[in-house]
This record gives structure tokens, sequence and C-alpha cells, in this order.
């Protein structure tokens, strides 16, 4: 099960009123958190919030194993094609529950096929993919994600990737394909259908960033043999958490509602602005980063909910722990002191590794000598942690016991309700993302797609290198 551990985001645990949150901070933001949860609970219970359906869903991961089924004995390489919202948590699911070296593996120890989640448009890393699944395009899987259809990205690799199956298997290149897109419309779903790929619909209701556990990260993760049951049980578990009436179990016993309320506080009242999330685990690292994107997405806002500009929400950072105590801890430390740290920290590691009973008569390497690593990377996180507190900089701490779909599921659940949670705290709309547009408009301008005729003739000044400004 997850703990969330807060002391030392507090006055008492940093002895700093100007830094540390304190019961009248706390008091001020009481009954804020107390609507706040009446309304994203109500929203939840009314089927608003597509995401807190997913935990229970009746059909989505039964239609999702009965293709995993289908294709699971055929299939030596799965290619997963998406970006943004459409890849995150396919890395995430995969980093945290497979072995590092899990492509590396024989098929017998992986349990599942190869994956490789393409989730960039670097031609290098294209190109290598490609050269390396060539020779098996036969028994690859495509399994494009994409939930509009139209993001350039994905499209273009599609296209890429599709070309070079049709000329390996002929008309048989279709079956290979597994499209995961909108149920009902969009070019995706039109070009599946035309050319008969197996698919799975992304739920309308579900924006990108909130559909890791929706058909979008349940397929790779059942391929690669990850018990979505588990996974699904572990946030269905957090929701009922979570969601309980605050009468029941006080907020303050709430991890949801304690954790929006310490990232809301020290972003809105400890000049916090920036939030690292510092994994002790490299399996955890890749949540980090799915963590980002459901953070900067869904807070960073130009304006609030009655129209007026704010420009909000938390810069959210990833470190790794103990790799970034040697790169970012000075600053952490020593530079401004405007962050909030949020540490994940396991109980029992997946894998254990015994320093060996060697150099015993070295007297400074003698403190290593049989301690298994777990214990010391454990032990470097509360160093961390201490030396932060004694630079007065405050942290609160996820404490997985083990890293099982279980726990992992309770976390994805659990920052995904604390979004929608520090959504209603800064008064702004979680659910969009307007200012992602202008990029993706720009991009048609410059790759000459029809339409954005006018768009291209205003970039073009903006494209040319002005020599005064070349060094
Ligand atoms: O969270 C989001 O909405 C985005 O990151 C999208 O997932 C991303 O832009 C990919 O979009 P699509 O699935 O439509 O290709």
């Amino acid at each position: 099960m997850l703990e969330l551990y807060w002391k030392n985001a507090t006055d008492k645990g940093l002895k700093s009123r100007r830094h540390g949150i304190t019961e009248t901070d706390l008091a001020g933001v009481s009954r804020r958190i107390g609507r706040a949860h009446r309304k994203v609970v109500g929203q939840c219970k009314a089927g608003k919030l597509g995401y807190a359906k997913l935990p229970a869903h009746k059909t989505y991961p039964a239609d999702v194993l009965k293709l995993v089924r289908k294709y699971k004995a055929r299939t030596t390489d799965l290619l997963v094609l998406g970006i943004g919202g459409s890849a995150l948590g396919n890395l995430a699911l995969q980093g945290a529950l497979r072995p590092a070296t899990y492509n590396l593996l024989s098929k017998a120890r992986r349990g599942g096929p190869r994956l490789f989640v393409l989730d960039n448009v670097d031609p290098a890393m294209v190109k290598d993919t490609l050269d390396f699944l060539r020779p098996r395009l036969a028994t690859t899987l495509v399994n494009v994600i994409s939930k509009s259809g139209e993001t350039a990205e994905t499209a273009s690799q599609f296209m890429i990737f599709r070309e070079a199956m049709r000329k390996r298997l002929g008309d048989a290149y279709a079956a290979r394909i597994v499209a995961t897109t909108d149920a009902a419309s969009g070019t995706l779903h039109d070009i599946a259908a035309a050319e008969g790929y197996a698919t799975l619909p992304v739920p309308d209701d579900v924006g990108g960033r909130f559909s890791v556990l929706s058909q979008v990260g349940l397929f790779s993760a059942a391929m690669c043999g990850i018990d979505i049951g588990a996974l699904l049980a572990g946030a269905a578990e957090m929701k009922q958490r979570v969601e309980a009436p605050l009468r029941e179990r006080p907020w303050r016993k709430n991890p949801a509602c304690v954790l929006a309320a310490i990232q809301y506080l020290a972003f809105a009242k400890k000049r916090k602005p920036m939030h690292v999330m510092m994994p002790y685990s490299n399996r955890l690292y890749l949540l980090a980063d799915w963590y980002r994107q459901l953070w900067a997405e869904s807070l960073g806002k130009r304006f609030d909910r009655k129209g007026r500009e704010v420009f909000t929400g938390p810069t959210p950072i990833k470190a790794l722990g103990a790799t970034d105590q040697h790169s970012q801890v000075q600053l952490y430390r020593e530079g401004p002191n405007d962050k909030l740290f949020v540490f994940l920290e396991v109980g029992k590691h997946p894998r254990e590794v015994t320093i060996p009973d060697a150099f015993a008569e070295v007297e400074g390497l003698a403190y290593l000598r049989g301690a298994g690593l777990g214990k010391l990377l454990n032990a470097e996180k509360l160093a961390t942690e201490y030396a932060l507190v004694q630079s007065k900089r405050p942290s609160v701490t996820i404490r997985f016991d083990e890293i099982t779909p279980r726990s992992v599921g309770e976390f994805l659940y659990l920052y995904e309700f604390t979004t929608s949670l520090m959504g209603e705290l800064l008064n702004i709309n979680a659910y969009d993302q307007p200012a992602v547009e202008l990029g993706k408009q720009a991009t048609f301008a410059l790759m000459g797609r029809p339409g954005y005729e006018d768009l291209a003739a205003e970039i073009a000044p903006f494209a040319k290198t002005d020599p005064n400004c070349l060094a």
C-alpha cells in the first residue's frame, strides 16, 4: 500500500515558518480542500471524469486481453507509435514493472514480445529501430496510438512503418497493426476501417495524459506480461481511499487531499513554484516523466475559470536518486529556495544485491561490506531528505511498500485525482491544453499542409536567420 509522509514539508519538520507549511496555512486551506474534494468526487460519481471510470471498467480490460490472446504467441516485437499521453503511460508501466534489460532477455524470460515505444520523430532513432525490426517484420506488431488520429509525429512514424510492412508482407501487413484511436471518427479511425486493422477505442471522455489505465496503456502492458488486473485493482483501491467522504476519513488522512494541499500551499503561499519528483528507484523514474506531463499540461494555464489572466501552474521537474545527488543537490540545497520535493521511496526493491565481503583491510570501505544496495539507496534518500531539511527545503515522501502492478496502479490514480483537486484549488480547467495548439499548427504550416498558408506566410520572416544575432 502507498503511504504519504509529509512532516518535512511542515514548519515543525523544517523549523521554519517561512518555508514550512504551518497549522495556520492548513486551517486556511481546509474549507477549500473540502469544497474541491466534494466537487471532484461529485464529478466522478456523475460519470463526468472519464479517467475515474477506468479502474473498474466493465469491458475495456476484457477487450484488451482478447487482442492480447490473439497476438501474443505470434509476436516477437511490439512497436508502439505514439507521443505525449499516447506514449508516456506505456513507457512508465514498462519501466516500473519489467526489468531494465527486458528487451535483451530471451523470449521465455521476457514472457512477451520485445517492446519499442517510439515517442519522437528523431530520424536516427526511427531508422535504428526500423533497421532492427526489418528482418522481424513478419512477427512485429505495430500498435499505433493516436486519439485524434492527426498528430504529425505519430502519423509520420506510422506511414514509415506501414510502408515497410506493406513492402515486406504484401496484403498481410494489415493483420499486424492494431490502431488505438477514436471509436467513431478521425483520420486514423478511417484508415483503420478502410484497411481492416484491429482497433481499440480511446475512450471519448479520457484525455491523453489521463489515459494510461485505458486501452492506450493497457495493451502494451498486457502484451509484455504485466498483470493489468492487479494494476487496475490498485487504482480502484486508491480511488476508494481518496474518494471516501471526508466525514468518514478526515482530509488530513486522505493522501490526495494532503498532497494537493501541500503542493498548492507550497506553490501559492510559500513561493515554491518548482515541484521536483525524485524517485529513489530507476524502476520508478519514468513515472516521474508521466507526472511531468500530467502536471504541466493540466495545471499550466493562462486563464482561470472566470477568464482572468493568471499565468499559473507549478513547474514539474524530474530527478533520480541517488544519481542526481551528484548533479542537482548542490543547487537544491544552496540555490533559490523555490522547490518542493516529492520523493518516491521503495520499502522492498524488486531485486536485491549484497555488496561482497571484499577489501577487509580497507578501512574506508568496511561499512559497505555485506550491505544490500537497497539499504544503501534508501539510506541515501533519507540522507538527502535530512540534508534538505537542514537547508529548510520542504519535501514529502510517497512510500511504495513494493513495486508491483498494484502499487503502481495506486500511484497513477493518486496523482490523477490530486491533479483534479489542484485544478479546483487553482480554479483552472485541468482537462484542456490550448497552448499546445499553436505549435502543432505552425508545424503543419511549415510542412506545407493545405489550409495553413496564411500561418506559413506569417511564420516566413520569423524562420529567416537574422545575421545580427548570429555569433
Ligand atoms: O495529453 C494529451 O492530450 C497529449 O499529450 C496527447 O496525448 C498527444 O498530443 C498525442 O495526441 P494524440 O493521441 O491525439 O495523437
